[in-house]
């Protein structure tokens, strides 16, 4: 390995130089200067992992290969957790299983997230938006994750499941621990992770008994009463793992990129007036954070066989790492990949990844950030970070752990 114009450099085979990158080492920093220039000097990168695609037109091919497939179920494996609660519900949870048993859950699971419900739970949304902000906004300074971000992105998954809202704790609590596992520590961390998932299964086999008695008009009860009458629906089992995932997976990516959100608009302040200043442009607001500031900093892939792409051999079990933050502001994609969201022909984005696992949750994800961010731009300006912030590893699943604000009421 040698270091050439800041960048470590390592021969993959013969003749073949790549930029080198060890993305568990918790000083890799997706958003710096030596990514920056790995992406202008070549495509793909070299890891402790495997391999790292930094560019948006590859990204986007190779998100459709089908010669990958979703590469995160070795994630445990990789980290030497090998059994235990988590290790059973990870090996058979949505995001990681292949071929028609991931089409039928997939399958039976799209009508809870379909673009048609994330319209209509816009008005639900909006009303716990207006209490929360109404909460914090006579303040003047808060922690954003502790008061806003957290409590507004576990209510929306309660509304969106129809659960009671005053859980939202220890759900929240639940799924934060459950997101240990996504960092490069799990094995450090695997005993609370599995109590968390231990508590999360009691909690919704509770619910799924309660609905099972008692069906009411939402999410889960459909579930159940299509689990107990149908033969073409899910098993208890796949039912409660698939619960349990959304609630994790919702929740925590919610409120990182909540907090991403405001990082990027305390950035680009003129961008966040735009937006207080005309409210039909959230969505595309939403989806230039997205794009620049994501919180899904790399989709994750696995070759299933041997291939060629673009010069190079992967072999059968590399994993290969498709960079989001890179790809979204590349400058061949995006001439000018400062955040403008009056811009309106952009390119799309990878945060919700792509192919046969793009995130299911994305219309209910946009739905409930896009009511947030438009009702905090209406009640807040002049933001600005007041005391020390802490962030998780800029890697993987990234977002602010504290994230304390002053701002000023707008009138
Ligand atoms: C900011 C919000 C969110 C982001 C950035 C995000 C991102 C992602 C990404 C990158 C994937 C993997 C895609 C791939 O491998 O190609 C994924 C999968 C998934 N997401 Fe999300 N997600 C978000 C919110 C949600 C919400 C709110 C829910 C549920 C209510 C959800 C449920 C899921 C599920 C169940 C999968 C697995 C899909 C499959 O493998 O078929 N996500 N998400």
């Amino acid at each position: 390995m040698n270091v050439l114009r800041g960048i470590s450099v390592t021969q993959v085979s013969p003749g073949i130089d790549m930029p080198y990158f060890n993305i568990a080492d918790p000083s890799f920093a997706m958003q710096s200067e030596a990514v920056r220039r790995a992406r202008d000097e070549s495509w793909i990168a070299k890891t402790n992992y495997g391999y790292a695609v930094l560019r948006h037109a590859e990204v986007g091919t190779l998100l459709r290969n089908t010669s990958l497939s979703q590469g995160s179920a070795q994630w445990p494996e990789h980290h030497g957790v090998h059994s235990g609660s988590f290790y059973q519900w990870w090996s058979k949870n949505l995001l990681v299983l292949e071929g028609t048993e991931h089409t039928r859950i997939r399958r039976l699971l799209n009508p809870a997230f379909s673009p048609a419900r994330a319209r209509k739970l816009k008005a639900d949304f909006q009303v716990l938006a207006n209490e929360l902000v109404a909460s914090i906004v006579e303040r003047g300074s808060i922690e954003f994750v502790n008061d806003f971000a957290a409590p507004f992105a576990t209510r929306a998954l309660c509304i969106m499941l129809g659960l009671p809202e005053e859980h939202w704790q220890f759900i929240a609590d639940r799924a934060d621990t459950i997101g240990l596992a996504l960092s490069v520590n799990i094995n450090e961390e695997i005993q609370q992770i599995d109590t968390a998932v231990d508590e999360l299964y009691e909690f919704v086999e509770t619910l799924i008994q309660e609905r099972r008695e008692n069906p009411v008009d939402d999410v889960i009860s459909t579930l159940v009463t299509k689990s107990s009458t149908d033969s073409d629906s899910l098993s208890p089992e796949e039912l409660r793992n698939a619960i349990v995932l959304m609630l994790f997976g919702g929740m925590d990516t919610t409120r990182n990129q909540l907090g991403l959100a405001i990082q990027t608009f305390m950035h680009n302040p003129q961008e966040w007036e735009k937006l207080a200043a005309d409210p039909t442009l959230v969505d595309r607001a939403l989806e230039e954070v997205l794009r620049v500031n994501p919180t899904t900093r790399w989709v994750t892939r696995e070759a299933v066989e041997d291939f060629e792409f673009n010069g190079v051999h992967f072999e059968k079990g590399t994993t290969v790492h498709l960079f989001t933050a890179s790809s979204g502001t590349d400058i061949e994609a995006f001439p000018n990949p400062e955040i403008d969201i009056s811009e309106k022909d952009r390119k799309a984005h990878f945060t919700f990844g792509g192919g046969k696992h793009q995130c299911i949750g994305q219309h209910i994800a946009k739905a409930d950030m896009s009511v947030a961010l438009a009702t905090l731009a209406a009640a807040m300006t002049d933001i600005q970070l007041d005391g020390a912030d802490e962030w998780l590893p800029d890697s993987g699943n990234t977002g602010p752990v504290r994230l304390p604000i002053r701002f000023t009421k707008r009138s």
